[in-house]
């Protein structure tokens, strides 16, 4: 290690089956699984399904919405967020799932949200002094990171300003 070289560390957990979560992190993944089949998805294909715990107990679904100007679509996890914030503006999040799925199975992998997502996610944590999980699952491996801010060391604070 030379002189003023840092490094950041977080702890994750991996699991190989969601048996081996608990019942509502199943639940939350197999209503991530049903959403993304109604992805809006004709220009990527991709489907991705995203489904979030609120800490007034209610589940919201996203799943990814496209556009024929590729950048106006929208990734699930920000779908999902950004209508619990317009039903419940109150209501920190507490859990976040996300999946990706191919001809209605599960992929292998799980998926990780995309740089803007994670933003979304921190503005999210900050705004209810609450941190967040965040349930990336694919059918042979399923991340669980307990903070959403560890997925993005160096965000951008509006309090930098
Ligand atoms: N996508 C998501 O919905 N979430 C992710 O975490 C990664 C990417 C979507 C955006 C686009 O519709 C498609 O997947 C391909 O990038």
């Amino acid at each position: 290690m030379t002189k003023n070289e840092k490094y950041i560390q977080f702890p994750y957990r991996e699991y190989t089956s969601t048996a081996q979560l608990n019942q509502q992190e199943e639940k939350l993944i197999e209503l991530a699984v049903e959403a993304s089949f109604m992805a809006y998805n004709p220009y990527s294909k991709f489907n991705v399904g995203a489904a979030l715990l609120l800490d007034n107990g209610k589940i919201i679904t996203g799943n990814n919405q496209e556009n024929a100007a590729y950048p106006s679509g929208l990734c699930a996890e920000r779908v999902a967020l950004f209508y619990a914030s317009s039903q419940y503006p109150e209501a920190a999040v507490r859990i976040l799932a996300v999946v990706a799925t191919k001809n209605r199975q599960v992929i292998d992998m799980p998926v990780p949200p995309c740089g803007s997502c994670r933003q979304v996610f921190i503005e999210w944590e900050n705004r209810f002094k609450k941190p967040f999980a965040v349930i990336m699952a694919g059918k042979e491996k399923i991340i669980k990171v307990e903070k959403a801010e560890w997925l993005m060391p160096f965000s951008f604070q509006s309090d930098f300003l």
